[in-house]
């Protein structure tokens, strides 16, 4: 632990990029005659995640070494755990115009500045080192792949400085900085709190593993992810309004927090698993739920993969202890949520539902069962797909 009791970030400091005074005006008047460089939404994300400390050793986007020691050894080139590329990438003419040493203002989709790089290296994107290693597939069709592929064929990598970490965020009264939510956690005395990962409205199964977490933890970090999604996953405003009613009505709010994350999905399982517990350990968690399938799309990745790749490291050099549940669901013979662990029921006696049975029921305008989904909430969701349909 550390001084104050709370755990220590990845790499001992929790590093802060953002700059202000007057290096923040007179980067800001010089980044108008830089070169631009328009991120991507992932980029993006990611360079609000470096400026507040998520990325904690991170200082900006990763160099050839890094790049490559993370895609074949899921280490940085110091030897500290790191396992998904994180990178800010152009097109190579861009990348031929602009000389190493140049500083080069980086911009969202409506061309406001982020953020100064001093490009101190250039090098060529392996993207498809990249799918093959971190993503274990060179599928166009997975949602991370495809975002690689998107990504120019140049990287760019040197000092970052953070003028605007983003504009106009949206859910100002739920985001927290690493740095808040530590001192949150100081204020409440919470030395052991476990953090909740979800791109999806919190169900009954969400509800029990949190729970149970919570019995052997002083506190919960209920911390959606509220960055890029793919397409067909249910949009962060309206998750946010499901969580805030789930927390007011089932939750102990003496012990519950809600804050949102604002990384891009990557949707990479296991190797996203373990980038979600550093991140989590900088906002100042001891432990983080890894359930079934954590972060992961389609049929790439096996039901526990995100769980055994835990197993991989020596547990001192993760820091966090990730919280490993089976597969939960309703259990109509113990009348109950539970898992295959805790219960003799026949699968005939189990509600299951997949996503896409849920999102049919739901623009049918029709309420899953309440051994599913909670009734304030499905309400919600039907609420929400009617009105976007
Ligand atoms: S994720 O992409 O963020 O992992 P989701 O929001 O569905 O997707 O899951 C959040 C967390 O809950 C993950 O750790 C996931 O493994 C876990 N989880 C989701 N559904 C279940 C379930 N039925 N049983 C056990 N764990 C689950």
């Amino acid at each position: 632990m550390g001084a104050n009791g709370l755990i220590p970030p990845h790499g001992g400091t929790l590093v802060n990029l953002v700059v202000d005074g007057q290096r923040r005006e007179a980067l800001e008047q010089a980044a108008r005659k830089m070169p631009r460089i328009q991120l991507l939404e992932r980029e993006q994300c990611d360079v609000e995640l470096l400026a507040i400390g998520g990325m904690s050793p991170l200082r900006g986007f990763m160099g050839a070494a890094d790049f490559h020691r993370v895609c074949d050894e899921v280490k940085l080139a110091n030897g500290l755990v790191w396992s998904v590329p994180v990178t800010c990438s152009t097109d190579a003419g861009t990348a031929e115009r602009i000389e190493l040493g140049q500083p080069v203002a980086l911009s969202d989709e409506q061309d406001r500045t982020l953020a100064v790089l001093t490009v101190e290296e250039k090098y060529p994107h392996d993207k498809a080192k990249e799918a093959e290693k971190v993503y274990l597939t060179t599928d166009a069709a997975h949602p991370g792949v495809a975002v690689v592929q998107s990504q120019g064929e140049v990287c760019l990598a040197g000092p970052l400085e953070v003028l605007t970490p983003r504009h106009e965020p949206p859910f100002p009264e739920h985001r927290r900085t690493p740095a808040q939510t530590r001192a949150a956690f100081a204020e409440h005395g919470w030395r052991t709190v476990v953090a909740f990962q979800t791109r999806n409205p919190i169900h009954r199964a969400h509800e029990y593993i949190t729970k149970c977490a919570l019995e052997i933890c002083d506190g919960l970090l209920i911390h959606p992810l509220v960055g890029q999604t793919q397409k067909g996953d249910i949009p962060a405003e309206v998750r946010m309004k499901c969580y805030e009613v789930l927390l007011a009505n089932y939750y102990n709010p003496q012990n519950t927090l809600l804050s949102v994350f604002p990384a891009a999905m990557r949707y990479a399982g296991p190797r996203e698993a373990i980038f979600h517990a550093m991140i989590r350990k900088n906002y100042g968690c001891t432990h983080l739920i890894v359930g079934r399938d954590h972060a992961g799309v389609g049929k790439y990745y096996g039901t526990y993969d995100a769980q055994r790749i835990f197993d991989e490291f020596d547990p001192a050099e993760i820091g966090i202890t990730p919280l490993r549940f089976e597969h939960s669901f309703w259990c109509n013979k113990s009348g109950g949520m539970a898992t295959a662990k805790t219960t003799n029921s026949s699968p005939d006696e189990r509600v299951f539902l997949s996503g896409t049975a849920v999102r049919e029921m739901l623009s049918r305008g029709e309420r899953p069962p309440a051994e599913f989904t909670r009734p304030e909430i499905a309400d919600m969701l039907i609420e929400a797909m009617r009105t976007t349909e």
